[in-house]
């Protein structure tokens, strides 16, 4: 996106990202989770958020629903306002991410142009995982009920039924999660974040 306002300059922060990452103990960085609603995103997010937490990590999740009821309450379904919920989220995870958070994102993102500028907006690691599963085992789950509605007609432009997923065609990690248990799922993730934010030297475990 371009930038509107003119007469602004970049100023530096005095504390250098490195000093944050070594109070912390670990790197800052996004992790950003992709697929259908209904895939596990928000499940997944929250139990790996507490999990980390424990183990004494920053650590904070972004999740659609509830970024939807504020920052982005202005914005509905259409491929536009998605491109504009998804820039925003890309904005404020890398914000997390530079404060020294590993900020794990939950949002369906659709579309592969937005969260390669996601990704492009993220300073630090970003790690883009599928949470992939075939539309007809999300279907069957319906947590909430929403793809009856959209197949009886009643929510438009709903991803899977009547608007577009565009599965990632390189994503960082793959999690199956028709196949693996909650259980399963969350040990990948963990491993998986131990690994890619230790700071070196560091025993990922510690
Ligand atoms: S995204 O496409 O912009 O990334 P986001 O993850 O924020 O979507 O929101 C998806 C959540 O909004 C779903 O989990 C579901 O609960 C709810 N929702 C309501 N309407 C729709 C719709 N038309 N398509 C998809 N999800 C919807």
């Amino acid at each position: 996106m371009t930038v509107k306002s003119t007469n602004i300059t970049t100023v530096a922060h005095r504390v250098t990202k490195e000093a944050r990452w070594r109070a912390n103990g670990h790197k800052g960085g996004v992790l950003w989770f992709t697929g259908l609603s209904g895939s596990g995103k928000t499940t997944l997010a929250f139990e790996l958020e507490r999990g980390l937490h424990e183990k004494g990590r920053r650590v904070y999740v972004l999740d659609g629903d509830n970024v939807r009821q504020g920052l982005s309450a202005d914005l509905g379904f259409s491929p536009g306002e998605r491109t504009e919920n998804i820039r925003r989220i890309g904005e404020v995870a890398a914000l997390f991410a530079d404060a020294g958070y590993i900020v794990i994102t939950a949002f369906i993102s659709p579309y592969r142009r937005d969260r390669r500028q996601a990704r492009r907006a993220a300073v630090d690691p970003f790690h883009l995982v599928h949470l992939s599963a075939p539309l007809e085992v999300c279907e069957k789950r319906d947590p909430r009920g929403l793809y009856k509605k959209a197949r009886r007609g009643e929510i438009a432009d709903f991803t899977g039924v009547s608007a577009p997923y565009e599965a990632p065609e390189h994503p960082d990690l793959l999690i199956d999660t028709a196949r693996l248990s909650v259980d399963e799922s969350l040990a990948l993730l963990t491993d998986y974040v131990d690994r890619c934010f230790a700071l070196p030297g560091r025993d990922a475990e510690g």
